[in-house]
């Protein structure tokens, strides 16, 4: 599929219809978004004939990324069920298999490398801090192959430091800088939109 087709398909779908702002649930984009999932399987093969994972998948935008592409299973993980039956109704949309699972990233009972990719955008930690390295420790336990995330672009060393010191990563490279667009979601954004600078990484768990 060509990158323009996948982004108009992800412009279709539905977003958080009452974002939880205690969640960080912010979607991402059609641009971003297709560019993240298009990247990790033009690049690096990591998308078709492989099991995804889309951690805090929200309203699946990621994981129906990988769909689209191919992915041979795809399972979308996020803690809140609206946002879960928002995923389903996409994927029913777009005629994408897919598994959406109610749980919380921290008590994911998965151990060992289950899945071949792990994709996300997680919380960024603003209301619940570390919560995107909380994430990103989980997803090098349980990827084979590569972790894909996206990580303010202010935190990149200790990003990088603490992937590759203490989690489990072989490699941390950041692929390239986005700028974050967000239509103003919440009363305390004061812009009509929120616009900040984010790094797309791709991490390579190290065999165990
Ligand atoms: C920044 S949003 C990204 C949503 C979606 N992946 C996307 O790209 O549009 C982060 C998501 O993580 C979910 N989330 C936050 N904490 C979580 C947790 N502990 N376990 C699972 N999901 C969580 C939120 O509900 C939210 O949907």
């Amino acid at each position: 599929m060509k990158l323009k087709q996948l982004e108009s398909l992800l412009g279709t779908l539905q977003q958080f219809s009452n974002p939880k702002i205690e969640l960080e649930q912010y979607p991402t984009g059609p641009h971003i978004a297709s560019r993240m999932l298009y990247t990790a399987e033009n690049s690096f093969g990591d998308v078709t004939d492989k099991v995804v994972a889309d951690f805090g998948c929200g309203c699946g935008t990621l994981g129906l990324a990988a769909a689209l592409l191919g992915a041979e299973h795809v399972v979308g993980l996020e803690i809140d069920s609206q946002s879960l039956e928002i995923a389903s109704i996409n994927a029913d949309n777009l005629e994408l298999d897919a598994n959406f699972v109610q749980c919380d990233i921290m008590n994911l009972g998965w151990r060992g490398p289950v899945v071949d990719t792990v994709v996300m955008n997680p919380p960024f930690g603003t209301r619940k801090k570390g919560a995107d390295m909380d994430f990103l420790s989980v997803a090098l336990k349980i990827a084979s192959q590569a972790v894909y995330s996206l990580h303010k672009t202010t935190t990149r060393d200790h990003v990088k430091r603490t992937a590759l010191r203490d989690y489990n990563a072989k490699s941390a490279e950041v692929l390239c800088k986005l700028r974050y667009d967000l239509p103003q979601l919440y009363k305390f954004h004061k812009k009509k939109e929120v616009d900040i600078a984010v790094d797309l990484w791709r991490f390579v768990p190290r065999e165990i």
